[in-house]
């Protein structure tokens, strides 16, 4: 069975104080939640502080990057040993917006899955097309890139132990969503990627999470679609209530 996991992205937004404050909302909002797989990424700066919060609760940390060297001559990067040693629980991957504004190749997320994963870290390896990509056909071409650049070398084993975010672009942080059929579909195109890398049984036991402009009010549309087992949430995630409207529809779901 696959798990249904919701994370909440941050992303550039809140300062420590104000991190604190929406992981202890969102823990205490969260703590009858029982079958979805609640994550909170907060920056790099309030990811120890937070993960004193989630301590001993059922919301688990996430990180929104990584570098893949060990350590050294990296100015503003974060290693893998340092996220582990505040009990980073999934690592972000892979994100558009890392890979349209610093330079992320699907080379650059392959080296990140396998370092974070040799930790017993989970990446959250992020696809999806531009708007111009689908209106051009390139739809398929460009996920069948990203799927297997980013699990190159990855035997099934490490494949399953990894979670798929599709983020569509276009529906980043614009408040369009892709309608639950386009998702669907995508979310069906990518899972057979992985049904041709490892086989069905491993391509059916990875979650693959939606991403883009997911709110509660879309939210229940989008997590009872077949292959949508998730969601990886940006603006909605900002605070408890709309994060916590996003999990509890999840929650009902007989999946
Ligand atoms: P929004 O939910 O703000 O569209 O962001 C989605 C996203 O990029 C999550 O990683």
């Amino acid at each position: 069975m696959r798990k249904i996991v919701i994370a909440g992205n941050w992303k550039m937004n809140k300062t420590v104080a104000e991190s604190v404050q929406l992981a202890t909302e969102v823990v205490t909002a969260a703590r009858d939640v029982s079958k979805v797989v609640v994550a909170i990424a907060p920056t790099y700066l309030a990811l120890a502080k937070v993960a004193e919060v989630v301590k001993g609760s059922n919301v688990k940390l996430a990180a929104q990057d990584v570098h893949w060297e060990n350590q050294g001559a990296f100015t503003g990067k974060v290693s893998a040993d340092m996220l582990k040693e505040i009990g980073v629980d999934f690592v972000i991957i892979g994100h558009s917006e890392q890979r349209s504004y610093f330079g992320e190749t699907d080379e650059t997320v392959n080296k990140k899955v396998k370092k974070v994963q040799s930790l017993d870290m989970t990446p959250i390896i992020c696809i999806g097309e531009t708007l111009a990509e689908r209106k051009d056909g390139r739809l398929e071409g460009v996920l069948t890139m990203q799927v297997n650049g980013a699990y190159a070398g990855l035997s099934a084993d490490q494949a399953l132990r990894t979670v798929i975010a599709y983020e569509p672009v276009w529906a980043i942080g614009t408040g369009v969503t892709a309608t639950d059929q386009e998702a669907q579909e995508a979310h069906a195109f990518v899972r057979g990627l992985l049904t041709k890398l490892y086989g069905d049984h491993v391509a059916q036991s990875i979650s693959i999470q939606y991403g883009g402009s997911m709110k509660p009010e879309n939210a229940a549309g989008l997590l009872a679609q077949k292959d949508i087992d998730g969601g990886l949430i940006g603006g909605a995630a900002l605070k408890a209530d709309s994060f916590l409207g996003i999990v509890t529809p999840g929650e009902s779901l007989n999946k």
